[in-house]
């Protein structure tokens, strides 16, 4: 539990990016900051502090197994947006260039923090694209189960969806002390990826698809004691994360079982190993589709390498690598991974990216939006 001012924050982050980039000046900028948190009773970071931090906070994200690559994070500082109209223009904007046609480059926008002078923002969503879930009458769901909850809130506020199992939800942005606005995701800023196997023609008429750009958006970026809870990021795809989660878990789009069938598996006991083949293929549908489109992909395999490159760099500057075991191991492929047989400290360094109470759940009862996470500069977190 972390018990430091502001000020001490934002002395241990300027420390840190001062001595990291081999900058002078640290002196004089802590004055300068200690002069401003006084007088406004915050601090604002520069841009390529901001710039810096947000690279921190991706190399701090101990649940995450791409770190290798956090230097090349492209930030884009858009503090200064004042509308939940210029803010979801941006989010597109966000989205298009972080796509580049299927060559993802990983990215991070940073919209106005609730303590800084405009009111801050807030993405209800918790990814810029995510397919709806709908819950039938007969009691069935279509889409995407872990959506339903969402979907039923963005109907709720007068967004109607096609109703199909791919249906790309609305944005819902909302600006401290408003009610939250939806926005349409115009559908070619969507780059989809429909899965086809490289041997079994029948894949494709499962008719699956998946998006390629996962860009997480509902979560605080915390850099030097200040927060901003609306700061949507991207890396690309593992691919576990779609062939074995998301398209694979029971409570999710539950597809092993029809995958197994066409296979003419014996589902009957689950010593026949019917769900390990069925994953399989379902990756290899995945990887394929992707490597076909041109669209990054990382395999769970070179990921783990690339994950233990990380370890070693970190290590070879100093630094002990935090991460969370559950997390970086992939739910596929086990003890024939090199990160299977690694153990890390899991402290939670800063920078670093938060979850946030949902202000969405909040909403509906209250009708009042939930910005206690981040708003007074002097709290503990
Ligand atoms: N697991 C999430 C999903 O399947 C995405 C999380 C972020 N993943 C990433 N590779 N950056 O949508």
């Amino acid at each position: 539990m972390r018990t430091s001012s502001l000020f001490e924050q934002a002395q241990e982050f300027l420390q840190l990016y001062y001595s990291e980039s081999n900058l002078d000046g640290f002196g004089k900028r802590l004055d300068q900051v200690q002069v401003e948190i006084l007088q406004t009773g915050t601090y604002r970071l520069t841009e390529k502090e901001l710039s810096y931090g947000a690279k921190l906070a991706w190399r701090n994200s101990n649940r995450c197994m791409g770190r290798l690559f956090w230097k090349t994070l492209k930030v884009r500082d858009r503090r200064t947006l004042s509308t939940v109209e210029e803010v979801f223009a941006d989010a597109m904007a966000h989205l298009k260039s972080a796509t580049q046609g299927g060559k993802i480059r990983s990215t991070l926008s940073v919209y106005a923090s609730a303590d800084e002078a405009d009111a801050g923002f807030r993405i209800l969503n918790k990814q810029l694209i995510r397919f709806a879930g709908y819950m039938l009458p007969n009691g069935e769901i279509l889409g995407d189960p872990d959506a339903v909850a969402f979907t039923s809130y963005c109907r709720s506020l007068g967004w109607e969806g096609k109703q199909t199992a791919f249906d790309v939800l609305p944005l819902v942005i909302q600006r401290e002390g408003e009610l939250a606005r939806w926005f349409a995701v115009p559908e070619d800023q969507v780059l989809r990826v429909n899965l086809v196997h490289p041997d079994y023609s029948w894949f494709q008429e499962l008719k699956l698809q998946w998006y390629a750009v996962p860009v997480i958006s509902d979560m605080r970026l915390e850099i030097g004691g200040i927060s901003f809870p609306c700061a949507p990021f991207n890396g690309w795809y593992m691919l576990t994360e779609i062939a074995a989660r998301n398209l694979g878990d029971e409570q999710r789009y539950n597809m092993l079982p029809v995958i197994a069938k066409k296979m003419n598996l014996d589902q009957r006991q689950v010593k026949t190993l019917w769900k390990d083949k069925a994953m399989l293929v379902l990756q290899e549908a995945v990887l394929y589709s992707f490597q076909a489109q041109g669209v990054t992909l990382v395999d769970h395999h070179t990921a783990s390498e690339q994950f233990l490159e990380f370890c070693k760099q970190e290590e070879a500057k100093g630094r002990s690598v935090q991460a969370d075991w559950a997390w970086i191991v992939p739910p596929a492929a086990g003890s024939t991974l090199g990160v299977f047989h690694q153990e890390w400290e899991n402290q939670i360094l800063s920078p670093n990216f938060h979850y946030q109470p949902a202000s969405w759940k909040q909403d509906k009862a209250s009708k009042a939006p939930n910005f206690a996470a981040g708003k007074c500069p002097f709290s503990n977190n």
